[in-house]
């Protein structure tokens, strides 16, 4: 995908990774579209020529409200990325009902109902549906359980939308980042994360190289990313040997 004059609706751009694939896609001269809730910071980050739709992408009207402001403004839609999320640090056994389902509204049902609205637009342009995941969508991380569930939820949508838009003409991109260094730790519910795994940070790479990692697999029409690439290898060891795995975790 040619990059230049697409039309680019990106969830979450207020902030971390969402904000840097905005500037990134401005200085390809894309047409974008932002949303989130905060409008200050979305405005005080968007270009002139960017569409801001501000809102709470768990609530149905907003998201369709996305979409129209969208095809009101630029009358198509090129690419959907399905960036908005959260994490939780709540255990299965204490975490409460409604968290759970707030957690779901955001990083499973928004990017769900999105992809809906878009799809038909999509199909039009031979476009792109992005869904950014996680490495706890390929590996259930057991200090972020309930997050881990709502990415592999994520992740099976992926699929499925894949083999289902693939012969429409649009590529379904999913994005599975390892620890990434923004704001997510303090925006997540729940406890804090164990000490081990804030000490991961290390490893982390900046929003701006994942961003750019994004970027690259739209314009090469991936079928995934993993960024950093160390999350690879692991993703094959939980696949091939899940016992092995689950006691390294255990001991996190
Ligand atoms: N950081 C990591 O280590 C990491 C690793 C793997 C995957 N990811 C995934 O990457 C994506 C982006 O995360 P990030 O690290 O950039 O996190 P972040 O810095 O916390 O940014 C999250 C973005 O989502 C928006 N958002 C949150 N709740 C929303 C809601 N209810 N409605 C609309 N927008 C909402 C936030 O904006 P407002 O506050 O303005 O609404 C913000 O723009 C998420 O899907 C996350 O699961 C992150």
């Amino acid at each position: 995908m040619q990059s230049e004059g697409k039309v680019i609706i990106i969830t979450g751009a207020s902030d971390g990774i969402g904000a840097q694939l905005a500037a990134q896609f401005r200085r390809k001269n894309a047409r974008l579209v932002l949303s989130s809730r905060n409008a200050a910071k979305l405005q005080a980050g968007a270009g002139p020529d960017d569409l801001v739709v501000a809102g709470d992408l768990t609530i149905e009207s907003v998201r369709v409200s996305v979409i129209e402001k969208a095809l009101k403004r630029f009358g198509c839609i090129d690419a959907l990325i399905n960036n908005a999320g959260r994490g939780s640090y709540y255990s299965p056994s204490e975490s409460p009902l409604e968290e759970v389902r707030s957690l779901f509204e955001l990083n499973f049902f928004a990017p769900f109902h999105l992809a809906q609205l878009a799809t038909p637009w999509l199909c039009r342009s031979e476009g792109t549906l992005v869904n950014v995941n996680s490495i706890a969508g390929q590996i259930s991380l057991p200090w972020l359980p309930l997050y881990s569930a709502s990415k592999f939820a994520l992740a099976s949508l992926t699929s499925s939308q894949r083999t289902e838009l693939r012969r429409q003409g649009v590529n379904v991109m999913g994005v599975y980042p390892g620890y990434v260094d923004t704001k997510f730790q303090t925006h997540s519910a729940g406890t804090v994360p164990p000490a081990s795994v804030v000490k991961g940070r290390r490893f982390a790479v900046t929003a701006e190289q994942c961003a750019a990692a994004i970027v690259r697999g739209m314009e090469r029409r991936s079928r995934s990313v993993v960024t950093p690439r160390i999350g690879l290898p692991l993703v094959w060891l939980n696949r091939l040997f899940p016992r092995f795995m689950e006691s390294r975790m255990e001991r996190v």
